[in-house]
């Protein structure tokens, strides 16, 4: 897209045509998270349904993937607060020495051919696990088929990252049929009438004054952006980072209260000029604890003067699902009106195809 005119941050970024830009229009794809969230949730129980669970009660949970993958594991961990198991999420090569026969693994691969999902999918059935894929097809899909293990397919022909709604259902839906959470369906039902009405108000169409995504993004441009959060938004953080890389194509941090109050406020405060070249984004959860809420609240006060700017996303809905996605969708958007204001299509990421090129070769 190097020819097209990129917005100066200084004019209106809208109505915004953003097509010149958005060559496989992410921003559809950013806007299609409620219907992914109601048709994954359906999709996946109806894939399982022919299958048993591999165990009646599992000793934890562990769920491998990578990057895009991954993250709608970090998302569905925090909505289940009834879950009385260890839960973790594994983005690596070996699963943790913990896991045994009893613990339900779920390989989830967008692409199904990712070399530390595929590592840990082996590492499993050579531990006497009988794991759950999650993915479109690819290498893992066939493991599943061979191995006649469950395989949750998610629909082809997007960026891992842009299905998120899927992967997440898929999961959720993965941990109801194995008897590990009660009724996760309301959750799935708040979030997707939640999302879909930000959806409307985020789109490209929607000028300034009433698309806070546009305003914030232009706040952020230019500036190396450092997502906190904590407990609910704490895998929003990490959403927010992976998609202002990966879609705005930018440099971006995330960390979690209350540890960031531990280190993180340390480092603001020896090299002023250094701090300023920082744009600090709070994702407030309004059910977190008072605790939590102090602290946030002292850390914006702190922040504010010392960086080139602190804004604060507050989660929308009840249940943590809806909460959690809420704050995702803000940051999906923002993320994508960053790539506008640079000038760059949201959609290639090269860089990853190139090293994932490499280490084939
Ligand atoms: C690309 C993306 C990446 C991939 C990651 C793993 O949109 O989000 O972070 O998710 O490289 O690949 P998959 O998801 O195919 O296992």
């Amino acid at each position: 897209m190097a020819s097209a005119q990129r917005p100066s941050d200084a004019a209106d970024l809208g109505p915004v045509s953003v097509g010149e830009f958005d060559s496989e229009d992410h921003f559809a794809m950013a806007a299609s998270l409620a219907d992914q969230l109601e048709e994954g949730w359906k999709a996946a129980r109806d894939d399982l349904r022919a299958f048993k669970p591999p165990v009646d009660r599992p000793d934890g949970v562990v769920v491998c993937g990578m990057g895009g993958s991954a993250i709608g594991a970090d998302v569905v961990r925090v909505c289940m607060p009834g879950l009385t198991v260890p839960f973790e999420v594994v983005r690596a090569y070996d699963l943790p020495a913990w896991v045994s026969p009893r613990t339900l693994v779920v390989a989830v691969s967008y692409s199904g051919n990712t070399e530390e999902t595929l590592a840990c999918a082996d590492d499993a059935f050579g531990r006497g696990c009988r794991p759950v894929c999650v993915a479109t097809g690819g290498a893992l899909g066939a493991l599943a088929r061979k191995r006649d293990r469950p395989l949750v397919t998610v629909p082809p022909g997007m960026q891992p990252r842009a299905a998120l709604g899927y992967l997440a259902t898929s999961l959720a839906a993965t941990l109801d049929w194995a008897g590990l959470v009660g009724e996760f369906a309301p959750q799935v039902a708040e979030a997707a009438e939640i999302v879909r009405s930000m959806a409307a108000e985020l789109h490209p169409a929607v000028p300034d004054e009433a698309n806070p995504a546009k305003p914030l993004a232009r706040r952020l441009h230019g500036h190396v952006a450092l997502i906190y959060g904590a407990g609910v938004t704490a895998p929003a953080a990490r959403r927010w980072k992976g998609q202002i890389n990966e879609n705005g194509k930018a440099p971006a941090f995330f960390a979690e209260f209350p540890e960031l109050n531990h280190n993180e406020i340390v480092g603001w405060t020896g090299d002023p000029a250094l701090a300023r070249t920082m744009h600090v984004v709070l994702l407030v959860d309004p059910w977190a604890s008072e605790r939590i809420a102090r602290r946030i609240d002292y850390t914006a006060e702190h922040l504010s003067g010392r960086t080139a700017g602190v804004d604060v996303v507050t989660a929308a809905g009840e249940s943590p699902f809806a909460r959690v996605c809420s704050v995702i969708t803000m940051g999906d958007f923002v993320s994508l009106y960053l790539a506008v204001l640079s000038g760059v299509d949201p959609t290639p990421v090269a860089a990853i195809e190139e090293l994932k090129r490499h280490l084939r070769s």
